[in-house]
Order: structure tokens, then C-alpha cells, then sequence
């Protein structure tokens, strides 16, 4: 009766099962791990959600006109709104770039650790993943050389797809890198994807300018991934776009076959399109006050693990919303400590779910957006919990 493609485990795992467990005993707990930034304190004032409901419904496959205007006008960019398509989420648009670049049996490279729902946007399409690694010395970096490989083992790769800044790593390409990404595009003829979801969220820097899309490659058919869900902390205005540069040709064909990928679903909602110049202008002190405290939550970490001479060691990270932390092996892998962790309380995501190398050892993550009363003492837990069982070790040995 069902398609293969949809033969998933629908059962909670055994990781959902257990916080569950420990939510119902009704001990103190402490997740590590949400992202939704509505539910962690920065939900919008009333007033900015009072969205012109009245007008007129307007089918525009690709976005209304004055939104898409609004969106190059914000970031200053140098490409005209008819390069821009509006989707309702960022999914969408990977969805709607699966269906114009690959045909059943081609290939999608992918970066790994990367973005887990990538996984199931594939396979709904019956598109290959090929993954490619990125991999880290202390920071983390694209392996070209990796990258090469996973071409060479695709079959017919059509689409590239780079996230930047990366969730979870937080590594932003550099330059050069994007260059290499761009020569091999153009070399093997393949689209370049990248996914700047998170661009706007830089640690170190207070008052960065606002995340330009596409600040990069125009060699090659490039489209550039962004959305309210993480710019604006908006997820629940569901609204994402994607803007396409490159060679004018590509460009022009790429965006009359999107109007008609979009015209199937016509799945925007009019309001939010024509709120879509106040929210971008006024999404910057939401940003602000997320980077204060994802720069606030990282630093205690820092702090906590050298004063207290941790084995836990937090990943360098320079972007995004997550902080990787580095756990003792202690014959333990990262669902092990996982769970662990659980049994005291706290929540985090094991390394495996993002495709960490194995290499790094058990890693987890915990998201940076987590309210300090509920991460610092979180952290204090899963430092204390660590310390143990690495004395229960010492005593065993
Ligand atoms: C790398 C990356 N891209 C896209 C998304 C999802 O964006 P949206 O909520 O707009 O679908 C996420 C969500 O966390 C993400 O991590």
C-alpha cells in the first residue's frame, strides 16, 4: 500500500522515550537542546504580529512583488527581485530546487556534520546523498580533497550543497574555500546550494552588519537560502526565500521553471508577504538579543570547564546557535553519555544525529539558545555527572 521511500521508524527513540521517563518523575530537569527561539524568550511583541489580514488574495507563484522588493532592498543587493522566489519554509525551497535540478537516481552532495532533515528531503525526492566532510583541528574546515572524492563517487551530481554559517559546527566558509566550491561547480556542472540560514548569528562580533545573501560565487547557478525562522526568529510566520545568481541564462531558466514548481503548490500566505518589509526591518534588536545571549551562554561554558579543569572540552565555534562539547570516551559513545546525562536530568543531542566523525570522539551538542537559568545549571549537572563517572573510572581501573 505505502511508498518504500516513506518507510521510516515512526516510534519514538529510545533517547525520546527515556527524557520522557524523566520528565514524568518529576525531578528537576534541564534541556540543552531547544531551538525554537519563541519558546526560550524572545517571542514577538503583539504589535508586530498585527498583520494586514483584509487584503485582497493575489496568486504570485514566486512572492508578491513589493515583498521581494523588500528583501533585496534590505540586504542591498545587487540582483533584481524577479531572481528571488518566496517559499513557506526553507525545506520548501531545498524541496523545490530537489524537483528542478535532480531527476530520480541523481545525486545531492551534502555536508557532513550537517543538517539532519536534508536526510528525508532526498530521499522524498529519490535523490542520492553523497555526503562530503568537513573536519576539525581545532576549527573546523572544508576537506576539499573529501569533497573531490564525493564527486568522483557520485552518479551524476547535480546539486552542491554548502551550509554557511554550518549548523552545528558554526563554521563559516571562508573565501577561499567558497572559490574552490565555485571551480569545481562550474567544472563539473553543478548547482550550488547554500544554505545562510544562519548568517546574521557571528559570536565574537557585537554589531555585525546584517548577513548579505549571496556574498559569493556567481560562476556557477548558485541559490542562496535564508528565512524569517532564524533572521527574524519568526518560525511561526512561515516564510523563507531563495535568490538566484549566476550565469544569466541558467538564471533565467532556473526561475521560469521555479514559478511553475511554485504554482503547483502556491503554498504563501499573503499577509505575512505584505509584513515582510517591517519584520526585516525591525528583526535587528531580536538578533541582538540573541547573540548576547548565545555569546553569554558560550562563555560561561568556556569558563565553567577550564575553572573546574573539565575533561569536557567545548569545540571552537564562531556562528550559529549550538556549542559541540567534546566528552571523555570512558568506553562511552555519544548515546551512551546521552543517556547518562539523561538519568541526572539533562538533555542534549548525541554527535551521531548531525553525522559527526567518529574520530572526535563522543560529542555532543547543546543549544546556545537555552535560557541561562535553565543552562547554567544544566551544564553545572552534565560537568558534575562527567566528573564523576570519570572518578568511578579512576576506581575501577
Ligand atoms: C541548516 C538549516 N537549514 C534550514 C533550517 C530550517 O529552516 P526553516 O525553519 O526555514 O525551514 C534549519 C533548522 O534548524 C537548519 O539547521
Amino acid at each position: 500500500m505505502f511508498a518504500k521511500r516513506t518507510n521510516w521508524p515512526t516510534t519514538a527513540n529510545a533517547l525520546a522515550q527515556h527524557w520522557r521517563t524523566v520528565c514524568e518523575s518529576g525531578d528537576l530537569t534541564f534541556d540543552l537542546t531547544p531551538s525554537n527561539p519563541t519558546a526560550v524568550g524572545f517571542a514577538p511583541s503583539p504589535g508586530l504580529l498585527a498583520l494586514e489580514t483584509s487584503c485582497t488574495y493575489k496568486p504570485e507563484p514566486l512572492g508578491l512583488p513589493l515583498a521581494r522588493r523588500a528583501l533585496v532592498d534590505h540586504f542591498g543587493l545587487d540582483i533584481p527581485p524577479e531572481h528571488c522566489c518566496l517559499t513557506a519554509s526553507t525545506s520548501e525551497a531545498y524541496g523545490f530546487l530537489l524537483s528542478l535540478l535532480c531527476d530520480p537516481g541523481s545525486s545531492v552532495l551534502t555536508p557532513t556534520p550537517g543538517y539532519p532533515l536534508l536526510h528525508h528531503l532526498c530521499e522524498l525526492h529519490d535523490v542520492a546523498r553523497v555526503d562530503y566532510p568537513l573536519a576539525y583541528d581545532g576549527s573546523w574546515y572544508l576537506d576539499l580533497g573529501g569533497l573531490r572524492d564525493a564527486i568522483a563517487r557520485a552518479h551524476n551530481p547535480s546539486m552542491l550543497v554548502v551550509i554557511s554559517p554550518s549548523n552545528p559546527t558554526g563554521h563559516c566558509l571562508t573565501p577561499a574555500e567558497l572559490a574552490a566550491i565555485e571551480e569545481i561547480c562550474i567544472s563539473n556542472e553543478i548547482a550550488l546550494v547554500i544554505d545562510q540560514v544562519f548568517a546574521g548569528y557571528d559570536l565574537p562580533t557585537p554589531h555585525p552588519p546584517p548577513a548579505r545573501p549571496l556574498d559569493s560565487p556567481r560562476g556557477c547557478l548558485t541559490f542562496g537560502l535564508g528565512g524569517l525562522s532564524k533572521y527574524a526568529a519568526l518560525p511561526q510566520l512561515k516564510l523563507s526565500w531563495m535568490l538566484a545568481a549566476g550565469p544569466r541564462d541558467l538564471v533565467d531558466t532556473a526561475m521560469a521553471r521555479l514559478e511553475i514548481i511554485a504554482d503547483t503548490y502556491l503554498n504563501l500566505a499573503g499577509p505575512v508577504q505584505h509584513a515582510l518589509p517591517s519584520l526585516l526591518s525591525q528583526a535587528a534588536p531580536t538578533r541582538t538579543a540573541i547573540r548576547r545571549r548565545i555569546g553569554a551562554n558560550q562563555t560561561f561554558v568556556k569558563t565553567i570547564c577550564i575553572d573546574k579543569q573539565s575533561p569536557v572540552t567545548p569545540l571552537h565555534t564562531t556562528h550559529g546557535w549550538t556549542q559541540l562539547l567534546q566528552l571523555p570516551r570512558l568506553g562511552l559513545d555519544d548515546q551512551q553519555w546521552a543517556h547518562e546525562l539523561l538519568a541526572q536530568g539533562v538533555r542534549t543531542q548525541p554527535g551521531y544525529l548531525f553525522d559527526l566523525p567518529p574520530g572526535l570522539g563522543p560529542t555532543l551538542a547543546v543549544s546556545l539558545l537555552t535560557t541561562p537559568d535553565v543552562f547554567r545549571p544544566g551544564i553545572t549537572r552534565l560537568l558534575e555527572t562527567v566528573a564523576q563517572a570519570c572518578r568511578e573510572a579512576t576506581v575501577r581501573s
